[in-house]
């Protein structure tokens, strides 16, 4: 009896320890949240919440084998060679599923200019059709609409000037002028207004 009593004790304790959901969960919080937070406190870190599964798996296999090097001294690299096949589909599994609304964006839409610029950058979309990719699983690509702002035009410079290496990346952004850059970055970065968060 009293082992039972025990046991019963020993269970809810288990209970009370915080589990985490799943084994992506488990390794985005003890390897990944310092950085990708959901905070602006990482403003050119990228948001992974929402991220295509298959972009998320593909982009870790790039910084593992250095094919993409980060632009904080390769730390995506180190943290990556210990992550394996099965790693990676339970970190995008986990990803995939979190709300893009949890970040806190805080897009000042009076600002001076703002309105503007979100509507320069939504022609240039437009024109350069960025959607035909990035808003279906043509070629991979990765989701835009609400990712950080000073990520965006970070990157999109890194493909300007080929230090991110992406052929078709390369090509369109190397056409883009400073201003287009500001102006796309407005824009995709603003269309997390179009999401009814709460
Ligand atoms: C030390 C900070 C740091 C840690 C810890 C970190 N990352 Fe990153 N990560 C970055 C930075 C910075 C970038 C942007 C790289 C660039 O393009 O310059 C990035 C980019 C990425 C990207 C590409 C996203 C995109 O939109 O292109 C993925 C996927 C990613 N990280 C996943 C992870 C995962 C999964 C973990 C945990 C296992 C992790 N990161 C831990 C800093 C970090
Ligand atoms: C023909 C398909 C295609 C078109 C059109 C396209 N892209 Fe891309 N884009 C990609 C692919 C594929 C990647 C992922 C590259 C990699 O793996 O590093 C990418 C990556 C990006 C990234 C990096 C995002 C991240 O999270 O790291 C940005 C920013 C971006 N594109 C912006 C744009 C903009 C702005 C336009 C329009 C001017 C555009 N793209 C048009 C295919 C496309």
């Amino acid at each position: 009896m009293e082992a039972l009593y025990r046991s019963v004790f020993v269970g809810l304790l288990i209970m009370a320890l915080p589990a985490f959901a799943s084994p992506g969960e488990a390794l985005f919080q003890s390897q990944c949240v310092r950085c990708h937070s959901v905070t602006l406190e990482n403003p050119d870190v990228p948001i992974l919440f929402g991220q295509e599964r298959g972009y998320i798996e593909e982009a870790l296999l790039k910084f593992q084998t250095g094919a993409r090097i980060d632009h904080i001294r390769g730390e995506m690299g180190g943290i990556s060679q210990n992550l394996s096949d099965e790693n990676r589909k339970e970190l995008s599994r986990y990803l995939v599923a979190e709300n893009v609304c949890s970040v806190n964006q805080e897009i000042d839409v009076k600002k001076e200019g703002f309105i503007e610029s979100f509507r320069a950058g939504a022609e240039l979309e437009k024109k350069y059709n960025c959607q035909h990719c990035h808003g279906s699983f043509h070629h991979a690509a990765p989701r835009l609409y609400g990712q950080k702002r000073d990520f965006l035009i970070r990157t999109l410079w890194a493909f300007k000037n080929q230090t991110r290496v992406d052929p078709l990346m390369n090509r369109f952004a190397g056409q883009l002028s400073a201003e287009e850059i500001e102006n796309l970055a407005t824009y995709l970065n603003g269309m997390i207004l179009m999401r009814q968060c709460p």
